[in-house]
């Protein structure tokens, strides 16, 4: 039996986000895998939920909730850390997909933002076909990433004129500004990385972008670093987690 998936992008965490083409798959899934990270896990779980209470007008399709093994962070460095847990992760999904689904039916990954920004998802099912234990088809549906809504409430295109962006994660902005780069995108571990940044860099920050949590700052980084610092420290006491981007870039002389 050939198992069939549908990666799909829900947005950045307002149920908003959701285009056409996503309500639409999610109406042809029947079941919906719901990972279990965490801790997160249940304000990402309760979007999830809510926005598969709020679309699916399909009568059956349920839910099935399974635990994301925990990454190990030994031995063999960052890149071999990743490697090992995502076929730890692809031997979960290859029980959930043969024990799940039946027949016909169509089971959905719900991908925060976009699909193909720092998720794992689709190397993970490509990781599945190589194992051949069963025939797999799977088709990818974009989402709003958390970069386009962080440009979109702060009302800033993402380049200056004719020049290019740069996505990059905290842990690599740490090390260096990029080379050449005039903006760049930080994700992940945001917070390692602005205090050492050059202060005349204007920023971009916002945390739990499209969400009632939302934070954003603008600003000078020299001007804005301690208000960020403060609010972030005050949000992740609040609310026991945090998500956050930020938009860097020189002054553009546009
Ligand atoms: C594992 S990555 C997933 C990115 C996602 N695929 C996307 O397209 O936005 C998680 C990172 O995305 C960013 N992120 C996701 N949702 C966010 C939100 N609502 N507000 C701010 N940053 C967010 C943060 O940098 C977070 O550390």
């Amino acid at each position: 039996m050939k198992r069939k998936i549908l990666v799909i992008g829900i947005g950045a965490g307002n149920p908003e986000h959701l285009t056409i083409q996503a309500v639409a798959a999610m109406n042809r899934a029947s079941v919906f895998f719901i990972p279990d990270k965490g801790t997160t896990k249940e304000q990402l779980a309760r979007v999830r939920k809510e926005i598969c209470e709020r679309f699916i007008r399909a009568s059956s399709w349920r839910m099935v909730e399974f635990d994301v093994p925990p990454r190990q962070k030994a031995a063999r460095g960052y890149r071999g850390a990743v490697a090992d847990w995502r076929d730890d992760v692809a031997s979960v999904y290859e029980r959930l997909l043969m024990e799940e689904l039946a027949g016909e039916q169509w089971g959905a990954f719900l991908v925060r933002g976009d699909p193909s920004l720092y998720n794992g998802t689709t190397r993970i099912l490509e990781r599945l076909r190589a194992r051949r234990r069963f025939e797999l088809d799977y088709e990818v549906i974009p989402g709003i990433s958390s970069v386009q809504a962080l440009a979109a409430r702060h009302k800033v295109p993402l380049n200056t004129i004719g020049r290019s962006v740069l996505i990059t994660t905290g842990r690599k902005l740490a090390e260096r500004f990029p080379d050449g780069a005039d903006s760049v995108v930080v994700m992940l571990d945001g917070d390692r990385a602005l205090r050492s940044a050059d202060g005349d860099l204007d920023v971009f920050w916002g945390a739990y972008v499209g969400m009632p949590e939302e934070v954003l700052v603008a600003g000078k980084l020299r001007e804005v670093i301690d208000d960020i610092e403060r609010l972030r420290e005050a949000a992740r006491a609040k609310h026991g987690w945090i998500m956050e981007t930020c938009l860097l870039r020189r002054e553009a002389g546009e």
